[in-house]
């Protein structure tokens, strides 16, 4: 901001204070600021994990909503504040409706609120579906490459529950360098199958392949994606993993125990992955410990703990808030540089502490 000038006088003063701003960023302005950015998305989560790791950020146990009326439904708050040099606090709040997908629309709708890291002040409000959807895209793909470092690299991907999110970790993995020889699909919904295919084909993403089974679809893919709405395990049979596959459990609660036990398990954060009856919750709870998690996707970045070189490696990721803030807050900030920031006038009115 450039200093004025009091009139009469040379000297440059502060420019007046006009108080705080409030700002509502669409869902329109978000994809056009994040579009064909994958790379330097997936660095800026890559800094957040680091961040994290560091103890940088504070982020508390997500608040789950639920409804006895509508049991498969769900609203959660993600509370967040990440330091370093863009420092800002937070909340998301994402609701998960499964039968919109029946009715046309997204399962999942969300709003990011941004609050200054001084005054406290909430300063915007982003639609964030697109928002969140990235981060995980971008944690999936980074996760992809860090964990496979030092192993064959995969070829074939398959995708299990393809969705929104499927997706986008799909255009995050070929956004940041992955080629693959065949990418197979595997989906409960025969609609949703052909619904991704096309997308694979408009894509431009060589061979595709729908199989009519999980099993086909694992044991056919060394990189595999869950992207499902289940609640709970439905894949147990361990010889299906006999290749080791690379396994990003994004949707969290595919996999029985004996899958997790069978192989090398990361997630984001030790406590929040251990919560909501997630499939390492439900290992925890068996085994009685947390041994059989080998530790962070940060613990990998930084070195403390190294993947094998084969054999099944599971990622099972919590989704942390702190990831939307840094994304939400890399959206506003270009969204402002570029001077088209939806400004809600006098959006706090109430600024005079005596009137
Ligand atoms: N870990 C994270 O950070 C994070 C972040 C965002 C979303 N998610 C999760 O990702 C998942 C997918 O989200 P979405 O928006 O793409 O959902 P979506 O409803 O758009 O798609 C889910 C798809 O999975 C399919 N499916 C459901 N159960 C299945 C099963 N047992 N086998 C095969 N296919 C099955 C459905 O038919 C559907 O096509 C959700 O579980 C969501 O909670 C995780």
């Amino acid at each position: 901001m450039s200093a004025a000038t009091t009139p009469g006088t040379s000297d440059p003063q502060p420019p007046a204070f006009t108080g705080p701003t409030f700002a509502v960023v669409s869902g329109a302005q978000v994809r056009a600021v994040l579009a064909g950015r994958e790379r330097e998305v997936t660095d800026l989560v890559e800094a957040t994990y680091r961040l994290h790791g560091a103890g940088e950020t504070v982020n508390p146990p997500s608040y789950f909503l639920r409804f006895p009326d509508r049991p498969s439904s769900r609203i959660i708050a993600l509370p967040a504040s990440l330091g370093g040099p863009a420092a800002v606090d937070g909340v998301k709040w994402i609701s998960s409706f499964p039968e919109n997908v029946a009715a046309g629309i997204p399962r999942a709708s969300a709003v990011l609120i941004l609050n200054d890291h001084v005054t406290g002040y909430p300063f915007a409000c982003l639609e964030s579906s697109v928002i969140s959807a990235t981060r995980t895209a971008a944690s999936a793909a980074l996760a992809a490459e860090v964990l496979g470092r030092g192993r064959v690299r995969p070829r074939r991907v398959g995708f299990f529950g393809v969705g929104l999110i499927a997706r986008y970790i799909h255009t995050f993995l070929v956004g940041t360098g992955w080629e693959f020889d065949e990418v197979g699909v595997f989906d409960l919904v025969a609609e949703s199958a052909e619904g991704f295919r096309g997308y694979l084909e408009r894509s431009g993403s060589g061979s595709v392949r729908v199989h009519g089974s999980a099993e086909s679809l694992i044991r056919g893919s060394d990189l595999v994606v869950f992207a499902t709405v289940a609640s709970s395990p439905h894949v147990g049979e361990v010889s299906w993993f006999g290749h080791g596959p690379l396994v990003l459990h994004v949707s969290l609660r595919d996999l029985a125990p004996e899958v997790l036990l069978s192989a090398t398990n990361v997630g984001d954060d030790v406590e929040h992955c251990l919560k909501a009856d997630t499939s390492p919750h439900l290992v925890e709870k068996l085994t009685g410990g947390r041994e059989f998690l080998a530790g962070t996707l940060d613990d990998v970045l930084s070195g403390r703990v190294v993947m094998p070189g084969e054999g099944t490696v599971v990622f099972s990721p919590f989704g942390l808030g702190v990831l939307d803030l840094a994304v939400g807050g890399f959206v506003y900030g270009e969204v402002a540089r570029s001077g088209k920031l939806q400004v809600v006038e006098d959006f706090f009115d109430e600024m005079r502490r005596y009137g």
